[in-house]
């Protein structure tokens, strides 16, 4: 078993151990059926690994076609046997499902995702996921036909109509020039969402019908075609909420300023934008018919009064570079609940509030100010928060409640963030809010 390292774990955002024990490593089963993107599988298991956990490769007989045993014997620092009948002296068929704390499937194909929803065990890994009683987390790459087609679709909601997490596959190349939806998510993207649902518990399509508009990442204010007005957002915490809405069931937009190299969440559908003003249109136009809006951008609150057609030079534009004049550009939450207020929309808004002094008593007045049904308030001091991959704070619901939300990697916080906003929104998307 490999030796924990907490300082690794920390590093990764990982939330190693169950139940909030962050000290016990998970006995996590990676397995792999035959697919070009089982060389994925790899950095999957180093991502498990140097968090620390312990990791069990379990490949189909075909996955063995793409990656030899030894490259995941190596990586894992256990033996790899495919067939039920290896080491039956062990009773590896059960054991294997019975000690594990999480199995993640990647790729998982059609034929794996149908035989798992037949409930087959004619290999070790079929055998495995059924005798399993952990999360079962399984991340599918295909063709997009056969992810399409109504087979796989049934076998997919038949899985998780019985609790299984079947991740979206990732919208791309594939393995010919063909693109589309089915190809596998990355190794990082499927170990974040399968720690989360160890912290948190398996979810249900708890959000399937909701349409949710969520803004990420930070806006930036031209000054010249070379300089800009920006802020320290990685749309980290952004991206994480979509993440989380997708898995539920939700029909997701995200409206993405600047964000560091984020992968988009598979399933979301994404507008890029710049500037504050970009924003607002494209949040305006995304939230007609929405249920939910969360706006997690960091919003530039001012803007350049002009912005210069050519690169403004040093000794000749020295007035305008050393005192830049700025304007107030539109607050886009605000507007939201202004349209509420005109019954222009019904979506329930939630907001941030990034504080550095008395985080409670400044969040609360912004939550009053800007009229939100809710308000997650971070403390952003020294720079916290921003492009790290850890988050904490405090939601604040119109209804004057307050929720800790504790320390966690931003999955998990979009997690605790979404049972939350689920809990104030009624079935028909009306808000909380009374006045
Ligand atoms: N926000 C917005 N439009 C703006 C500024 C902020 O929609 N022009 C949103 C942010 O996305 C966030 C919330 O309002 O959800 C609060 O943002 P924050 O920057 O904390 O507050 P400000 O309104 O900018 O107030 P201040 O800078 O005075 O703290």
């Amino acid at each position: 078993m490999a030796a924990h390292n907490l300082d690794t774990a920390e590093a990764t955002g990982a939330d190693a151990g169950v139940g909030g024990d962050k000290k016990r490593p998970l006995n996590v089963v990676v397995g792999v059926s035959g697919g070009i993107a089982a060389y994925k599988a790899c950095h999957l298991v180093r991502e498990f690994t140097e968090a620390g956990d312990s990791v069990r490769v379990v490949p189909t007989p075909s996955a063995l076609n793409f990656v030899g045993a030894a490259t995941f014997e190596a990586l894992s620092g256990h033996h790899v046997d495919t067939e039920v009948f290896s080491r039956v002296d062990e009773v590896q068929h059960v054991r294997v499902g019975k000690e594990a704390d999480l199995i993640v499937v990647a790729p998982a194909t059609a034929d794996t995702i149908a035989r798992i929803a037949a409930g087959r065990a004619n290999d070790l890994l079929t055998a495995t996921v059924l005798v399993a009683t952990c999360p079962v987390v399984l991340a599918p790459a295909m063709h997009t036909e056969m992810w399409e087609n109504p087979a796989t679709q049934d076998n997919v909601a038949t899985l998780r109509r019985r609790g299984l997490i079947v991740l979206e596959p990732a919208h791309g190349r594939l393995t010919g020039k063909d693109t589309g939806p089915g190809r596998l998510s990355e190794a990082s993207q499927i170990a974040a969402m399968a720690r989360t649902i160890v912290a948190v518990g398996t979810f249900t399509r708890s959000l399937e019908g909701k349409k949710v508009v969520i803004s990420a990442g930070g806006t930036q204010e031209n000054i010249d075609p070379v300089r800009f007005i920006g802020n320290r957002s990685s749309g980290r915490q952004g991206f994480a909420l979509a993440d989380i809405a997708v898995h539920r069931g939700a029909n997701v937009t995200i409206v993405a300023g600047d964000t560091d190299e984020l992968e988009t969440p598979p399933g979301a559908e994404i507008i890029r934008v710049r500037s504050t003003r970009d924003m607002k249109e494209a949040v305006d136009a995304a939230a007609v018919g929405a249920d939910i809006v969360i706006m997690a951008a960091a919003v530039a609150d001012y803007r350049p009064e002009t912005e210069a057609d050519s690169k403004l030079k040093k000794g000749q534009a020295d007035d305008v570079l050393s005192t830049l004049r700025l304007v107030e550009n539109p607050d886009i939450l605000r507007g939201l609940v202004d349209k509420r207020e005109a019954g222009e929309t019904s979506a329930t808004i939630v907001g941030f509030a990034a504080e550095t002094d008395d985080p409670l008593e400044n969040g609360r007045a912004k939550l009053a100010r800007k009229g939100a049904d809710m308000l997650m308030v971070n403390s952003v001091a020294g720079g916290k928060v921003f492009g790290e991959l850890r988050n904490s704070g405090w939601l604040l619901g119109a209804d004057g409640s307050t929720e800790d939300i504790e320390d966690g990697p931003k999955h998990v916080v979009a997690a605790r963030m979404w049972d939350a906003i689920e809990k104030i929104t009624s079935g028909d998307g009306e808000s909380i809010r009374q006045d």
